[in-house]
Formats: structure tokens, sequence, C-alpha cells
């Protein structure tokens, strides 16, 4: 698969897409709830959610859907009790773990965006694995956000811009929206057309908010440890009866 274009990376001006989304990005919320109604404990939900990524996955070739992007785990959630976030954890260290092979030989590649020093040892050496034995696969580019906040990724874009221009390698006089695009967490990848949200909440939560200036959004009800692949599909399936202008007109 080639590098995306400037249009795929948002430097789009007044086209309509036609098709369906190459790049969906997904706010999988919903585990907790979905636990708790069964009487359970949350990470039960979380486990369910993980089984689902795996279907999802797996689901993005025939959608034709390059690129998945998906929520697991936000600057914010930390603020959570220590037995969710360190069940979390063990749930990342363990999927990387488990999947590795799975996903070397279905094609998929992997890359994780979010601050990462932040996160245990163990897990960063297995997130590092990971993005290296996939990083010649490219029949699906799934990028896990963890440890990851739409703010935190452009005040650490910014922080290291400044200090370019502090060494004197970049010239304040040539930033602009392409500059710092270049700077993200994300700056190989083109902008997502679609993001859903799962669990019947309709907001961002700190997702993606510099590259979904222009993409569409699906908040749907279902929770995120009954979106099959069949859900997926109907929310692909609507998005391509959409008309996107990138704020330009119909010519
Ligand atoms: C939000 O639901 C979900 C999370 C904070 C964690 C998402 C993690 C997974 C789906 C686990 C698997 C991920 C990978 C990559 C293996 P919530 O807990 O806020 O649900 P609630 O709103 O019902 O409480």
């Amino acid at each position: 698969m080639s590098e995306p274009s400037p249009q795929e990376t948002g430097d789009a001006t007044g086209e309509t897409t036609g098709g369906g989304p190459k790049h969906v990005a997904v706010i999988m919320d919903g585990n907790g709830r979905w636990a708790q109604s069964r009487g359970k404990p949350r990470l039960f939900g979380h486990h369910a959610g993980a089984k689902r990524v795996k279907e999802i996955v797996r689901a993005c070739p025939d959608l034709g859907v390059d690129y998945l992007t998906i929520f697991a785990f936000s600057t914010e959630n930390w603020k959570r009790t220590q037995i969710e976030v360190s069940g979390l954890m063990s749930l990342f260290r363990r999927y990387i773990q488990n999947e590795m092979k799975g996903l070397v030989a279905e094609g998929v590649r992997v890359r994780f965006i979010g601050d990462r020093l932040r996160l245990d040892k163990k897990l960063q050496t297995l997130m590092d694995d990971l993005e290296e034995v996939t990083r010649d696969n490219s029949k699906v580019h799934l990028t896990i956000a963890i440890n990851y906040g739409g703010r935190d990724e452009v005040a650490r874009a910014v922080k290291e811009m400044a200090c370019h221009v502090a060494k004197g390698e970049l010239d304040p006089e040539t930033v602009d929206e392409t500059t710092l695009t270049r700077y993200l967490d994300t700056r190989v990848l083109p902008d997502p057309d679609l993001v859903i949200r799962t669990s019947g909440e309709a907001r961002i939560s700190n997702f993606l908010l510099w590259q979904s200036a222009y993409s569409e959004y699906e908040f749907i009800d279902t929770l995120w440890p009954d979106f099959t692949a069949e859900v997926f599909a109907q929310c692909v399936s609507r998005y391509a009866g959409r008309d996107r202008r990138f704020g330009g007109v119909k010519p």
C-alpha cells in the first residue's frame, strides 16, 4: 500500500468521496455497562471487548477498510480504579502476546499512538516488538491508541516543533497545518473518513481531535462487546450514502 496522498491526509478541498471509508476510527465504549448489566465486574466487559477487536480487524479487508484506528486507553482513563487500570494493562499485554502470530499471518500492520513512556516497560517492549514484526504487512493498518489524548498529542507535537525551532532546524515562518501534521503520532496515517462511537454517547472524548476535522460520525447505541462484524458492515455501508464536501460546495 502506498503512502497516503495529500488528499487523504486531510488537505482535501471540496471533493465528494464516494465509495466506502478507507480509514475507520472507533471509540469502543460500553464495556463496563455491558458487564454490569450481566452482574459481572467491568473487566469482564473489557475482555469481551478484546474479542470484538479481533473480529472487527478481520472484517476490514472485505469491507475495503485499509486503516482501522481504535481507542483502547485514553490519557483520562488513569482516573479509573487501580484494579481496572492494571486489569486493562494486563489485557493489552496478553492481547499482544496472544495475537502477535495471527496478526503477522493475516497481513495486519500494527502501530500504536499515544504517549507510551508512562506505560510499564514490559508493555512498551511488547508494543515495539509488535510494530517491528508486522512492519512489512499492508493488508490492514491497525492503529491502537493507548495512553492517547488528542490534546496531549498536539501538545507533544508542538513541544517537539519548538525544540526544532530552538535548534535552528525549523524556520517558524514556514510552519503551517502540514508541518504540524508531520509532528503528530498519526503522521503516516490518512485522516479518518468515519469515526464510530458505540454505546449511545455522543462525544469525541479527546480522540483524534485534529485528524477528525472533516470525518463523518456514527454514534450508535450498541455496546462495544455487542459490536459484531455485521453491525460494523452496516456503519460502513451507511457511510457510502454520505455527501462529504470538506467545506466546499457541490459542483
Ligand atoms: C470504554 O468502555 C472502553 C475502554 C476504556 C477500554 C477499551 C478496551 C477494550 C475494548 C479492550 C481491548 C482492547 C484491545 C486493543 C485489546 P467503558 O469501560 O468506559 O464502558 P462504560 O462507559 O460502559 O463504563
